[in-house]
């Protein structure tokens, strides 16, 4: 049964990958803040970036810029290391989501084991919680993880969404299914503990629209699409295009 109203769905844009391109040749261009600016400008609510250990993109000057030049809320990604803590507690960003890491893999590619790891999650929190930065986990939609989450205080989840774009990209209906049941039930689930739902990872235009319609999620994290889009047709016009996309889906939101 449809329902009519859900709350606003902001988009939240990452940047990383402009400063892949960029450290692709060395030097200074093309800047990952004047992407966020052109982001903000076409209607992005934040930006994202994550300042990996290995600085493979995002920089510790890219990230002090974000947080300085732009007017959006920043949502600094990171590894719940004392290192990045110690590096979010000087930035001071609006937000900090905290993902798993590993060197080798090439983007984050599951979610946080939290329900494995509580401790030591749970301190990064506090200390981020103390300096008034809102703390998100990256987890699975997986209810072992979620109630986890929510046991330890964390205020938000995003739910990584990479594995169904995956599924649906090579054509894997059933386990596409699945992994969508997966989703509607964890945001559902999340919402009932009391916790705000991201999702992100792997969207597109298409999965954009479809999961803007699950009514307890309220901010999409989106990167490597809208940064390899924008070459073809321009950053302002990929961020156009994935508001709208949001937007219609929005409007026929799930009950
Ligand atoms: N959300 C989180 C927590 C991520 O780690 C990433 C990738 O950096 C994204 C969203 C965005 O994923 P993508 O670049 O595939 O859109």
């Amino acid at each position: 049964m449809a329902v009519t109203t859900a709350p606003k769905l902001r988009l939240g844009v990452n940047v990383d990958h402009v400063a892949t391109l960029r450290n692709a040749r060395g030097g200074r261009l093309p800047d990952p803040v004047r992407a966020a600016r052109l982001a903000i400008e076409a209607g992005a609510d934040g930006i994202t970036a994550h300042l990996r250990e290995d600085r493979r993109h995002i920089r510790d000057d890219d990230m002090a810029r974000l947080r300085a030049e732009i007017a959006r809320p920043l949502n600094f990604e990171m590894a719940a290391t004392d290192e990045m803590v110690g590096i979010a507690l000087a930035i001071r960003p609006h937000a900090v989501c905290l993902v798993p890491e590993k060197r080798e893999e090439r983007t984050t590619e599951g979610g946080l084991d939290v329900a494995g790891n509580r401790e030591k999650i749970a301190h990064a929190i506090r200390l981020l919680k103390a300096a008034n930065i809102r703390v998100s986990l990256f987890i699975a939609a997986d209810p072992a993880q979620i109630e986890a989450a929510a046991a330890i205080g964390a205020p938000v989840i995003e739910i990584h969404t990479g594995a169904w774009c995956e599924h649906l990209a090579d054509g894997e209906r059933g386990a596409a299914a699945g992994e969508w049941d997966n989703i509607r039930k964890g945001a559902a689930l999340a919402a009932q503990l009391g916790l705000e739902v991201h999702a992100g990872h792997g969207l597109d235009y298409a999965t954009a629209e479809e999961i803007a319609a699950i009514p307890q999620i309220v901010e999409l994290n989106i990167g490597h699409f809208l940064i390899g889009e924008s070459v073809f047709v321009g950053l302002e016009a990929a961020v156009k295009a994935m508001r709208d996309a949001m937007d219609r889906g929005r409007a026929r939101v799930l009950a």
